[in-house]
């Protein structure tokens, strides 16, 4: 795909990270956004919904249609991630409710209709469990090849889970959908594989209170200095709006990852899928037939990589191998604090 504008789609159970690679797409020129869907999974899909309607009116950004998906996976019950996105999803931070209203189609619909609407040319980005497009790709199985590109954050490869020893968040809340979404690409006649971006790789993209003031910085804002020191809770007195959403949401998330005995660090999984989707470039990709673990006792959820072609398929999937976050988080960085910034100067006038 060429450089200049492209449309995207992004699909996303907005949680913190997600969150944070919606600003990102908002703050991208590359990026013309022609749909949000509004999957659950960190949080249920009201709360999604009502994240990504909020946010698009913090960020003064119109005319983005917001899509309900399916209230619970294709099997499973719902499981939710409050304990590490805050209550409603956005960690500590608290936006305006929004005035929006959703679309009156649900988020398969959305899927279907932006591929269509854009074939060939649109690039869809997976954030969340795979729910809503696994029910896209029933309801039009043209749909690999009707998309440009797709970039999924979900899996882990050849590496330990973050939700089962085995299995990560987003595979492991819709294991059924994750399986049929890669099977899709089996014999689809699409000319890309699904870009899979497992926990092996976004896990080395590690956002910090110090590169979190840097973002402050590059946003013309004051910022809070954080610490896992800090009282619980402790509301960020950022002078940018944006920013100041940001670093409520991110201490949430800091907190989590502390308690885990991870540092007081928060891994961006979903920017760095947003960031992969406008410029693939930022990492490098291994082509593999991918499958996922449906009825193991103790693997339901792992997503396998047969790298030594054993099951004798086609590759179904570009798996992520390797990426540089100093090139990531100054991309990011970049895009996200001129963004607040140029949001703050509009504002003042
Ligand atoms: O495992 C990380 C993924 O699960 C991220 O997308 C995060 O937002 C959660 O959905
Ligand atoms: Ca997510």
């Amino acid at each position: 795909m060429s450089g200049g504008r492209h449309p995207v789609f992004v699909d996303v159970d907005t949680g913190v990270d997600d969150a944070m690679a919606l600003v990102y797409l908002f703050g991208s020129p590359d990026a013309d956004l022609v749909g949000i869907a509004s999957t659950a999974g960190n949080v249920g899909v009201d709360d999604v919904c009502r994240n990504n309607l909020a946010l698009l009116e913090l960020c003064g950004v119109t005319g983005v249609p917001v899509s309900r998906g399916s209230e619970t996976p294709l099997v499973a019950p719902l499981r939710t991630a409050e304990d590490t996105h805050g209550p409603q999803g956005l960690g500590y931070a608290r936006l305006p409710a929004p005035t929006a209203a959703l679309t009156d189609h649900d988020a398969a619909e959305a899927w279907v209709r932006a591929a269509r609407a854009h074939p060939g040319e649109l690039i869809g980005i997976a954030t969340g469990p795979l729910t809503n497009l696994a029910l896209a790709l029933r309801a039009e199985p043209a749909l690999p090849r009707l998309l440009g590109r797709l970039v999924i954050m979900g899996g882990a490869f050849d590496y330990r889970g973050n939700t089962t020893p085995v299995a990560e968040w987003n595979v492991s809340v819709d294991p059924e959908s994750a399986a049929e979404v890669f099977a899709a690409w089996h014999r689809s006649g699409a000319d890309h594989l699904p870009i899979v971006l497992g926990l092996n790789l976004t896990e080395n993209v590690a956002m910090t209170p110090q590169l979190l003031s840097r973002l402050a910085d590059a946003a013309g804002s004051t910022s809070t200095p954080m610490s896992a020191l800090d009282p619980r809770g402790t509301e960020s007195a950022a002078s940018n709006p944006v920013i100041r959403v940001l670093e409520d949401a991110m201490r949430f998330y800091f907190e989590f990852h502390f308690d885990q005995g991870e540092g007081y660090l928060a891994h961006l999984h979903d920017p760095v899928a947003a960031a992969v989707a406008l410029d693939t470039a930022l990492v490098q990709c291994r082509p593999a037939p991918v499958d996922v673990e449906l009825t193991g006792t103790l693997t339901r959820g792992m997503t396998i990589a047969d790298w030594s072609h054993r099951w004798g398929r086609e590759p179904n999937a570009l798996i992520g191998v390797d990426v540089d976050p100093d090139a990531f988080f100054d991309r990011f960085i970049a895009r996200v604090g001129a963004f607040a910034q140029q949001l703050a100067g509009v504002s003042r006038r």
